[in-house]
């Protein structure tokens, strides 16, 4: 997103309490009115929490990678950059909260709180190192994938390499998020599982969910607790289409 576009985001924000929580007075009582931090004809997102926003809205399908729960320490990444703890990451009560929604739902990382996943649903794998030779990078070397109510019993193995100084989406891409997805992952999990229909991201984090989705020609909608994200996910999405 050109440099203009986002000082103008934080004026109107500044301004016109553009990301801010408001109440409204209605026949039923005070009722929280959320206005988007970012809006296009595409994608929307707001900045908060998700407990509070996500009941607000209207989506057919949730595709997130929620805080696991293993209080990640983000330490060096490549390139210096040094990240911050992730929010709600102590506890796996997140991934628990998100993984026993009613939507129709894909939940990256599902291992971690496994045993307070509801019956059913099936597992795909994220196979990041893909060859053996990778497989001495740090990290984890494969993610499990949990996905429900899509209606197929299809499991995946999605080979996508990507750890350390190898980023799936472009060589050497500088990376907004300590655990970022690539891209290429989000719009492989939301083709096999919901062709059709707005998707949710809760858990935006740098908001490789929702560039996955304008990618594909879909709307989406992302929430965000941590408004550097938010920030960060509007400068990957203020662009058009990318061809990856
Ligand atoms: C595992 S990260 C998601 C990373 C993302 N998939 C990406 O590619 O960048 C989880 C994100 O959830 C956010 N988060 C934590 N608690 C939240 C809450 N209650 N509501 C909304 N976002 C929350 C964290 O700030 C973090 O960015």
């Amino acid at each position: 997103m050109p440099r203009l576009r986002l000082a103008l985001l934080h004026l109107e924000r500044n301004l016109g309490g553009h990301n801010i929580h408001r109440t409204e007075e209605t026949p039923m009582g005070k009722e929280r009115i959320v206005s988007p931090y970012y809006s296009d004809d595409a994608v929307t997102i707001y900045h908060g929490d998700c407990r509070e926003i996500l009941p607000t809205l209207t989506f057919d399908a949730i595709v997130t990678d929620p805080p696991y729960g293993i209080s990640y320490d983000p330490g060096m990444h490549p390139n210096g950059l040094e990240f911050e703890p992730i929010v709600g990451d102590g506890s796996n009560d997140l991934g628990a909260w998100i993984a026993n929604h009613e939507a129709p739902r894909v939940i990256c990382g599902a291992d971690n709180f496994a045993h307070r996943l509801p019956p059913g649903g099936i597992w795909s794998v994220w196979d990041k190192r893909v060859s053996l030779a990778a497989d001495r990078m740090l990290g984890s070397p494969f993610e499990l994938i949990w996905a429900v109510g899509h209606g197929s019993r299809k499991k995946h193995i999605y080979r996508i390499q990507h750890g350390g100084a190898v980023n799936a989406d472009k060589a050497n891409q500088r990376r907004v998020h300590p655990t970022q997805k690539p891209v290429t992952l989000m719009k492989r999990l939301i083709e096999d599982h919901f062709p059709t229909g707005v998707i949710a991201d809760p858990f935006l984090g740098g908001g490789s969910t929702l560039r996955a989705a304008k990618d594909l020609g879909r709307h989406a909608v992302g929430i965000e607790i941590e408004e550097r994200y938010c920030e960060a996910a509007v400068a990957r999405l203020g662009q058009g289409v990318l061809a990856l």
